[in-house]
């Protein structure tokens, strides 16, 4: 099983880029938050314990996030493998990740790390506009829809999530940097981080990932 590890603070890309490069490496995505905002509106006991964690901007408890994650990946379509999209946020997520992986006889094979400056990821989600149908990430001025209010892809409607408001993304940086920050040393260390600069248009930023990910292994190195 493959396991892509897909890093990146609030708002830095990771929704935009995982689905493109699931399809073209033949890979499942799995977004924790939109499991979580799945559960939410099913209102299923995990969406209840979840909702006000997620409306105040703070990260759902680690014990309740990685039974989720293990659970979908023992789904059929993560057989192959899988992009992980917002998993792991915390070290603890990701020793839980790495001991779970072991178990199944494999690990991490890249963490791809996003990168991209505080002040460009207030802008972003302040300005994100969402499909209702898949979660197909639009922005205001940066990447408008062709159509206003219409997802490109699906045609359906798009709305702008709640805890994109101004207060909440405050919230979500400051207090989701400094625990992926311990991620982002944990891959590292163990020698499957590549940062990638997140500024760049989407385009030349998935052809940067895809070039992590289809290069050999030439990580950055503790
Ligand atoms: P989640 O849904 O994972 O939200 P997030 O990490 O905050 O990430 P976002 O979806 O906000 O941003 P993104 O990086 O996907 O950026 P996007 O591509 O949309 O989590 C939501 C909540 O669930 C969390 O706050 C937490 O409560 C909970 N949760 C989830 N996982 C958890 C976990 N593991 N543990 C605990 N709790 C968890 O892009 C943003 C905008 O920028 C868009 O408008 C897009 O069009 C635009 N854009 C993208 N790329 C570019 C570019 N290159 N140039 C210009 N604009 C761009």
């Amino acid at each position: 099983m493959r396991v892509i590890v897909l890093l990146g603070a609030p708002g830095a890309g990771k929704g935009t880029q995982a689905p493109i490069l699931a399809e073209r490496l033949g890979l499942a995505h799995v977004a924790t938050g939109d499991l979580f905002r799945a559960a939410v509106r099913e209102g299923t006991a995990l969406g209840i314990e979840a909702k006000g964690y997620m409306e105040r901007g703070s990260l759902v408890p680690d014990e309740l996030t990685v039974r989720m994650l293990l659970e979908r990946l023992d789904q059929s379509d993560a057989a192959r493998g899988v992009i992980l999209d917002g998993f792991p946020r915390t070290a603890t997520q990701a020793l839980a990740l790495d001991a779970a992986l072991a178990g199944r006889g494999t690990g991490v094979e890249r963490a791809p790390y996003i990168e991209v400056p505080r002040e460009d990821l207030v802008a972003r989600l302040g300005g994100r506009w969402i499909c209702r149908a898949a979660g197909h990430p639009f922005h205001a001025t940066l990447s408008p829809p062709q159509v206003a209010g219409r997802c490109d892809i699906d045609g359906s409607e798009l709305y702008q999530r709640p805890d994109d408001r101004p207060e909440v993304v405050n919230a979500r940086l400051g207090s989701q940097l400094a625990p992926l920050t311990e991620v982002v040393d944990h891959y590292r260390r163990v020698g499957t981080l590549t940062r990638v600069d997140g500024r760049q248009p989407v385009e030349r930023v998935t052809e940067a990932l895809l070039e992590v990910l289809e290069a050999p292994a030439a990580p950055e190195l503790a």
